[in-house]
């Protein structure tokens, strides 16, 4: 099936923060960083607004919960150490260590990083885009819950991720059901009480759109699934040919050094 290539719309925003640009959720009536303060698990209604106008319910609720099936079977294919993008309140960081798959969580929300940490997840208050720990080292990288949209430029972002698992690392990322849905614009985020955010740059990406946007960045997709009602794509940088021995010393390095990044980054 042919896919239309992404298309960006709508007039850009004026934005907020060092970057100059608002992070999803944030600015404005900071409907994001509120729901994060709540206590308890119950997060949602939020809505996302589109470049168009057009809305699309988040299900924040889901985010603060346990992971649930379709998340487990991301884990499944997950292989440690674990990065988790824009981990939230950190469920698939809870749900890794309850296999005893190594994983750290990044969000740029210091109530996110609070919550996943408060809640026994290792979790760092770092943008996607700054400098990270164990670049090219993470075995997996974690694009959930919509995150395929940080940045609102989806090949720049799976090129970073792919950047971090380095060679042979895989990048497992969720899409959307509608196969050729491809938007990049600037968004807000919408809560029950109305409160808006500032607007911020977020893209949407079917499960066929994908492939183009996986190729753009040098890398490919070699699986597709789905779990109840939810897409995911397993995505991978060609692997360098390297001699077993190699392999092996990179492993232990990794190893050690998620285990010094695990005592020296958490407070
Ligand atoms: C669509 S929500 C996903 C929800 C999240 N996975 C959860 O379980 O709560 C996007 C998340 O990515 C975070 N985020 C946005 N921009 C980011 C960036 N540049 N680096 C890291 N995290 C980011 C947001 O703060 C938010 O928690």
């Amino acid at each position: 099936m042919s896919v239309p290539p992404l298309r960006r719309t709508g007039p850009p925003a004026g934005g907020i923060g060092p970057s100059g640009r608002a992070d999803f959720g944030t600015g404005g009536g900071d409907p994001w960083p509120r729901l994060l303060r709540q206590a308890g698990r119950h997060l949602g209604p939020l809505t996302l607004r589109g470049p168009d106008g057009t809305t699309h319910d988040l299900p924040a609720d889901r985010w603060a919960d346990a992971a649930g099936v379709a998340d487990h079977s991301v884990l499944d294919r997950a292989v440690g150490p674990v990065l988790d993008v824009g981990c939230g309140p950190g469920r698939m960081l809870h749900a890794a260590a309850a296999r005893a798959i190594p994983a750290v969580g990044i969000d740029v929300v210091p109530h996110a990083v609070a919550r996943a940490r408060g809640a026994g997840g290792l979790a760092l208050h770092r943008s996607v885009f700054a400098r990270l720990p164990l670049e090219g080292r993470w075995r997996s990288v974690l694009l959930m819950d919509g995150n395929i949209g940080i940045g609102g430029d989806p090949s720049a972002l799976l090129h970073r991720c792919g950047g971090l698992a380095g060679d042979g690392g895989t990048v497992l990322v969720e899409v959307e059901a509608d196969p050729g849905l491809a938007i990049i614009g600037d968004c807000t985020v919408v809560d029950g009480a109305g409160r808006e955010s500032a607007p911020f740059a977020w893209a949407r990406v079917g499960r066929s759109a994908i492939r183009e946007v996986a190729a753009d960045a040098g890398l490919t997709v070699v699986e597709q699934w789905e779990s109840v009602g939810r897409h995911f794509v397993r995505i991978a940088r060609p692997l360098r040919t390297t001699s077993a021995r190699e392999r092996t010393r990179a492993f232990a390095a990794t190893a050690t050094t998620t285990a010094q990044i695990t005592a020296s980054a958490i407070p």
